[in-house]
């Protein structure tokens, strides 16, 4: 069984997380379906730049990992599952593919870990995000007490994550956690905004973002000096010159 559904919209995809009976919690078949997805759009065809990644239903984006399955895995099976889980979301951050979370409904654990691992966070006014693990006596596997100091910091990461609380839109906006509170048309439009740009452009820029987070700054400027060179050759940038002094919009090739 198909466990999203998938929509095209010319360069842009709506993935939506389809198991709104059981909140959308993430199953081992969801995670590997999701790590195909990830895999199609980011081959070399790039027919697809940007995904947005919502849930099914209007109460969960995700409710994290699947517990009703979970209850029954050994502690080795629950390794494989971390796994498949840590190498997924560490795909769609290594893509050249924008990722944006439209968190439409609860996302705790689990859920909020895949909202993190997508470069841009949009979340519908009364959702709530929560790394709530150690209410559950385990820690965040999915990469989310690395992910989650990394976009807010250190102090208000250990807030959410030791405390387990949940947070509504208006925390997890002024926290940094989500780029915007609104709808899945915002979620679209921002989608709409990456795709119009030069593609190779908007992957080197996201690499470079990512890559030069945590170097010291000579270095990190050194990761932007070697991505900024890679534009030099490409024919978008010629285009998008030629079409300033055109006074039109450019048309990129992604060449
Ligand atoms: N795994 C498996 N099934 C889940 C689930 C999960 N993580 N979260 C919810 N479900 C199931 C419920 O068991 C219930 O199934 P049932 O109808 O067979 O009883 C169904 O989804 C609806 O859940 P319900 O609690 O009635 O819905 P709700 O909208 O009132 O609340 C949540 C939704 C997500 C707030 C609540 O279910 C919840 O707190 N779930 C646990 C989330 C969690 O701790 N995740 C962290 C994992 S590390």
């Amino acid at each position: 069984m198909a466990e999203f559904r998938i929509e095209t919209f010319g360069l842009m995809e709506r993935w939506t997380i389809d198991g709104e009976l059981r909140r959308n919690a993430l199953s081992k078949a969801m995670v590997a379906e999701l790590g195909e997805h990830v895999a199609r759009v980011s081959g070399p065809s790039r027919d697809v730049r940007a995904v947005v990644l919502t849930g099914a239903g209007t109460r969960a984006f995700c409710a994290g990992a699947d517990l009703k399955e979970r209850a029954s895995m050994s502690p080795d099976e629950v390794r494989h599952f971390l796994d498949a889980l840590r190498r997924t979301f560490r795909a769609l951050e290594l893509s050249d593919c924008v990722f944006i979370a439209f968190i439409n409904g609860v996302a705790f654990g689990g859920g909020t870990e895949l909202a993190l691992a997508c470069d841009l966070r949009v979340m519908d006014e009364a959702a709530e995000v929560g790394l709530t693990e150690v209410k559950l006596g385990i820690i965040p596997g999915g990469g989310g007490t690395q992910r989650l100091p990394r976009l807010i910091g250190r102090g208000a990461a250990k807030d959410l994550i030791l405390t387990g609380r949940r947070v509504a839109s208006d925390e997890a906006l002024s926290l940094g956690l989500v780029n915007r509170v609104g709808t899945v048309e915002d979620a679209m439009h921002l989608a709409k905004m990456v795709v119009e740009n030069a593609p190779l452009a908007v992957a080197l820029a996201k690499h470079a973002i990512d890559d030069g987070a945590h170097l010291a700054l000579d270095a990190a400027l050194e990761v932007e000096q070697r991505a900024y060179e890679q534009t030099l050759g490409t024919r978008d940038r010629l285009e998008g010159l030629k079409a300033f002094a055109e006074k039109r919009p450019p048309v990129f090739t992604g060449t």
